[in-house]
């Protein structure tokens, strides 16, 4: 509508003007704001004499295209201000709210606090003069309650933690950037695929899932991956996990799944470990969750780092484009490093070592400059096809064979810097599936439909009430503006009295978007008319819980069976009623026979029992049974050796001008060479060259480095022997298949280790090099693991 006319003021106007109690009223409209206002006011007010959209807002086809707003723009800022006052000045209240802004979004510069050459206050910035000591009455006296210093000291401190998540407590984050390869408008008008090379900011924050907040990180557990993007029309958060598939079909299962797996509730224990009755207990008589099993006793439950993991949402989403088409996708992440593990005794070992392994690895490739990076890949695939699989893709226990829809890579996200406090940043940050941007939107997946709700729900518990958006962490880009208000922590300051919509004293602003700018959903598909009934059930073919377990299973190579064999061993072996692991061995047949046997066998079960009856005898024929993207070893990444930890032994007698020499070409190939010695600090080189220890055999364990040197020089490998860490540490890097490179008079160190350099079939062992070509050890380093070399039990 147009801005109003300059039509004469009406008396009653101006009389209502005067509707004072205390303050002296003027009826002087040349100078009086208080009767323009007034007068403006009804000007805007009379420019809508009723609401134009009402009849607009029914029917299903109105439904799908909402109208803007209407809106009418006042003669001047007078009539939606707050107050008449506001253009009184101080530093405190600054000038008038700027039009249109809302402040309390933006970069997060506005929050960063540096105390560079200031002096100590207090919260309401009063100086401190003493932070020693409190006020006392004479120095032997007692402390006064007057001590307002101390005691918002100690008041502050006392509440400083917050509830730790319910679930992905532990967790380690960090800011970066999306790109986008190329415009994806065919299919989606979300805003990071807009065009070529358009970047959006992001904050991904991973973490384990069962354990609390102080917990370990190399757990054998999922990892979340959750990633924030920071879009121009709005934040969305795809909330994955670094495997594509889930326990549970339905929210109505979730609290029982976590209860199962937290720690038991009489004694609190174990701490972030699912080898306990309660948890076997649960998914064995859940055969649904057969399938997350097999990936959960991966190898990919003990990640090597977060930098060396897949991403997926997991849940299929659907993507809309400008014509309100949509198709279904499936999000992948993929490590451009490779995706890497660790072995099991490895990660029990570097939990004890180093219960942060994970949070150093990602903090340190950022500060090193060697930045985490990953490819977005999409799945996607038509309402259609759907219907075709032999499987339903709302059910989270399900992938989507690449064979069957090929991920299509669409972006890269770069980790390029870490938070400056991780409590404002990572710990306060709150992601929710049900943050999503136009251009996206939800299927019908009915785990997704209680995670749309419960991400907000527990982080008002979390975060303290209802105004967590307005963290700084947590505020998007975009501008923000609504009629919410109040609540604990607003920090907001609304100008003007409007707080609701439809509203003509407002101009009618904030005005609803319309279908041109604003989110709407896919009109949802019900197919078959007995689903419009109200029902608690689930679709026929979520009934099939083991083909997709057997799918995974024989997509893995030889090694990774057994790990998975081993893995589902050591769990069951800590479950203390004989009559859950013979369930779960039951349920295992189902899935492979020479899996649960190789179980049963580990288990000392004698007899195995009886297949679990399925709950669907006959499911359709898979199209796949072998996917071979779903072994690691498949994904070796870009054959880099980058963010690669890799221990010299050094020790006296080394000679320093080689462990120079490889210690640079190591550094030059973006690994992170680590010269370790009985003690830290200067080691006697033969040579003379400086060689200085950074890390003891004490402090830096074997198992927390990728690869092993032994150095050249007379008389290193006696001074390195005389302490029996070494040999744990050649013993462990051998153990956990890792490259060594034994340079000439190391040789006998190895042995005395009891390290063989051939492999136990007898042919020479890849991984072991002997001599001083640094460059095939650098290809050995690259292969990450040499398995060949691997028995169980180890043979040393
Ligand atoms: C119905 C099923 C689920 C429910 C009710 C649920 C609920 C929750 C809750 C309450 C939190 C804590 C949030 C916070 O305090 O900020 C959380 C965290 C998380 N969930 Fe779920 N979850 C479910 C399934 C899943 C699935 C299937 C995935 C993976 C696709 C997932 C991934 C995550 C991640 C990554 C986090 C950590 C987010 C962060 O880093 O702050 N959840 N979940």
């Amino acid at each position: 509508m147009s801005k109003s006319k300059n039509t004469p003021p009406r008396s009653d106007v101006q009389a209502a003007a005067r509707q004072t109690d205390s303050g002296p009223s003027e009826v002087n409209t040349a100078v009086d704001t208080a009767s323009q206002q007034a007068v403006q006011t009804q000007d805007m007010v009379a420019e809508m004499p009723f609401n134009p959209n009402k009849a607009g807002e029914h029917g299903f086809d109105n439904g799908l295209q909402p109208q803007p707003g209407v809106t009418v723009e006042p003669a001047s800022r007078l009539p939606t201000g707050s107050t008449l006052s506001e253009e009184n000045v101080t530093a405190k209240t600054g000038t008038q709210a700027a039009e249109g802004v809302n402040w309390t979004i933006e970069a997060l510069d506005r929050v960063r606090v540096d105390s560079s050459g200031q002096a100590l206050t207090t919260n309401q910035g009063v100086p401190i003069a003493d932070n020693q000591n409190s006020l006392k009455y004479g120095v032997r006296g007692p402390v006064l309650l007057e001590d307002f210093i101390l005691r918002e000291k100690l008041t502050h401190f006392d509440h400083e933690r917050i509830p730790e998540r319910i679930v992905h407590a532990r967790g380690s984050a960090a800011h970066g950037y999306f790109e986008c390869y190329e415009p994806l408008t065919d299919i989606t008008k979300a805003a990071p695929f807009k065009e070529a090379g358009k970047t959006t900011p992001v904050f991904v924050r991973f973490s384990t899932v069962q354990g609390e907040r102080g917990s370990k990180d190399t757990a054998r557990d999922v990892r979340g991956f959750a990633v924030k993007f920071y879009t121009d029309e709005g934040n969305w958060d795809l909330v994955g996990n670094n495997m594509p598939v889930f326990f549970i079909q339905d929210a109505m299962k979730f609290p029982d799944l976590v209860h199962a797996v937290k720690p038991e509730p009489h004694h609190g224990m174990p701490q972030a470990g699912s080898a306990h009755d309660t948890f076997w207990d649960f998914v064995s008589l859940m055969p649904e969750s057969t399938h997350m099993l097999m990936w959960a006793m991966s190898d990919r439950g003990i990640p090597r780092s977060y930098a060396t993991m897949q991403g997926f949402g997991v849940h299929t989403f659907r993507m809309v484009n400008d014509a309100g088409e949509s198709v279904f996708v499936k999000f992948h992440w993929n490590p451009i490093y490779g995706t890497h593990s660790l072995v099991w005794e490895e990660a029990v070992k570097i939990s004890g070592a180093d219960p942060d392994f994970h949070r150093r690895d990602l903090w340190e490739r950022i500060e090193a400059g060697a930045y985490p990076e990953w490819e977005l890949g999409l799945q996607v695939f038509t309402e259609e096809q759907a219907d075709q699989f032999s499987f339903d893709i709302l059910d989270a226990t399900k992938i989507v064979p690449e064979e069957l829809v090929p991920v299509r890579p669409v972006g890269r996200m770069v980790l390029n810097r870490n938070p400056d406090n991780f409590f404002a940043e990572t710990e306060q940050v709150a992601f929710c599936t049900a943050h999503i941007v136009p251009g996206l939107d939800f299927s019908n997946d009915p785990l997704l439909a209680g995670r749309i709700h419960s991400y907000v729900d527990t982080q008002i518990t979390r975060l303290g009430g209802p105004n967590f958006h307005e963290i700084p962490i947590n505020s998007p880009l975009a501008p923000v503006h609504n009629n919410q208000r109040d609540g604990m922590h607003r920090q907001a300051i609304h100008r003007g009295r409007v707080s609701y919509e439809p509203n003509s004293l407002g101009g009618g602003c904030p005005f609803q978007a319309g279908a041109a700018q604003g989110f709407v959903s896919v009109p949802a598909r019900i197919q078959a008319k007995e689903e419009q009934g109200k029902v608690r059930a689930k679709p026929e073919k979520f009934a099939d819980h083991y083909t997709q377990a057997t799918l995974f299973f024989e997509s893995q190579s030889p090694v990774e069976q057994a790990h998975i064999a081993a893995a589902f061993r050591f769990e069951l072996s800590k479950v203390t009623v004989p009559g859950i692991r013979e369930r779960m061995v039951s349920s295992l047949r189902n899935a492979s026979e020479s899996l649960a046997q190789q179980v049963a066998q580990g288990l000392g079960m004698a007899v195995l029992p009886d297949p679990m009856p399925r709950a669907l005898e006959n499911p359709t024929a898979p199209e796949v049974t072998r996917s071979p993207a779903l072994s690691l070893l498949s994904r070796p990444g870009d054959g880099s050796i980058k963010g690669r930890k890799i221990a010299l032994l050094v020790a006296d007698g080394v000679d320093g001008q080689s462990a120079m020499d490889v210690h640079a070409a190591l550094f030059a190939e973006g690994a992170v060479p680590r010269f370790v010695g009985p003690r830290i600090g200067p080691v006697k080189t033969s040579d003379g060259v400086a060689v200085d220890a950074d890390a003891s055999l004490e402090n830096e364990p074997g198992f927390l480095f990728d690869a092993l040197v032994l150095p050249d020089g007379a008389g290193v490998a006696e001074a390195l022997a005389k302490d029996a860490h070494t040999l744990d540490f050649i013993r462990d890097q051998h153990r956990h298949c890792k490259a060594i490179l034994v340079m000439p008079a190391s040789a006998k160190l190895l042995e005395s280790a009891g390290v063989a350099p051939e492999l136990p079939s007898g042919e020479a062992d890849p991984g072991i090099l002997q001599g001083t070509n640094v460059d095939a050890f650098i290809e050995a380093v690259a292969r990450h693991r040499h398995f060949e070399r691997e028995t169980d039990p180890p043979s040393v």
